[in-house]
């Protein structure tokens, strides 16, 4: 797929005698959403984490942008690996905030210590992010005097910081009261708005429904099942997506 900004292809990736992904093909095309689901356990985290190099793999291979990684990691050089790194910003259920620092200073960490920007250029960046994700006024906050939902959008706007092609969102809903959940969620569709790419683990079927662009389904170590929306969602194909969606649809 000439498109693809993420290609993964035939990854496995076993803990001990315990298969987690077993052979799993996925894409991701540039500056489209993609709602990845799946039962609790089945390598949804896991799969995110080889994509954005923070996990090695057994077997195959996974290209992001113009950079590929190889099974094992011992063929990576560090600067490929830092490279995907860049490329694919992560951001997790639990914010993983620094509590010492300002939601701005949270913003600047990255560029004024790993891309060595001045530090004037950092502000001005991080303050325009922060407006980006609704926070001008909270700029000078301390995470601990920020909501969970403010908190999520500090961390969506440090990720944007260092200009990733892509974000991966791993439940960054999950542990957030119902109408903090929509002012992230809502901050997530302005983004896609302005073109960013999106590959999202959630339980929001309902945001999936209306925002992705594909769903894809992992279940027993393998995608069992991709497409848009409207066809993965309503008419599931497998008894297994079937029996996941009862169970998340309650
Ligand atoms: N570092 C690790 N070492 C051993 N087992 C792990 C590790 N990380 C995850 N697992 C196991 O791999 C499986 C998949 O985990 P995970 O990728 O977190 O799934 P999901 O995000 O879909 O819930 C789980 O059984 C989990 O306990
Ligand atoms: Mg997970």
């Amino acid at each position: 797929m000439p498109d693809a900004l993420i290609d993964v292809d035939a990854v496995r990736l076993s803990y001990g005698a315990r298969c987690i992904l077993d052979g799993v093909s996925a894409s991701v095309i540039a500056g489209q959403t993609v709602a990845l689901l799946g039962p609790s356990g089945g390598g949804k985290s896991s799969l995110l984490r080889c994509i954005n190099g923070l996990n090695h793999f057994d077997a195959g291979r996974i290209r992001v942008g113009e950079h590929t990684l190889l099974p094992n990691g011992a063929e990576n050089s560090r600067a490929t690996r830092g490279a995907v790194h860049r490329l694919a910003g992560m951001i997790f259920q639990d914010f993983q905030l620094f509590p010492h620092l300002t939601a701005l200073g949270n913003v600047m960490e990255a560029p004024v210590h790993v891309l060595k920007s001045p530090k004037a250029a950092a502000r001005e960046q991080g303050l325009a992010l922060l407006e980006r994700v609704g926070l001008a006024d909270r700029a000078d906050f301390y995470p601990r005097q920020l909501s969970g939902g403010q908190k999520q959008r500090v961390a969506i706007a440090r990720a944007l910081a260092m200009e990733p092609q892509v974000l991966l969102c791993d439940e960054i809903t999950s542990a957030l009261d119902p109408e903090l959940k929509i002012e992230v969620l809502e901050t997530l569709e302005h983004l896609q708005n302005t073109g960013l790419t999106l590959l999202m683990v959630t339980h929001e079927i309902g945001f999936a429904r209306r925002a992705a662009d594909q769903v894809m389904i992992l279940a027993d170590g393998k995608i069992i099942e991709r497409g848009p929306p409207s066809e993965v969602l309503d008419r599931p194909q497998t008894e297994r997506t079937k029996q996941f969606l009862s169970q998340v649809l309650g």
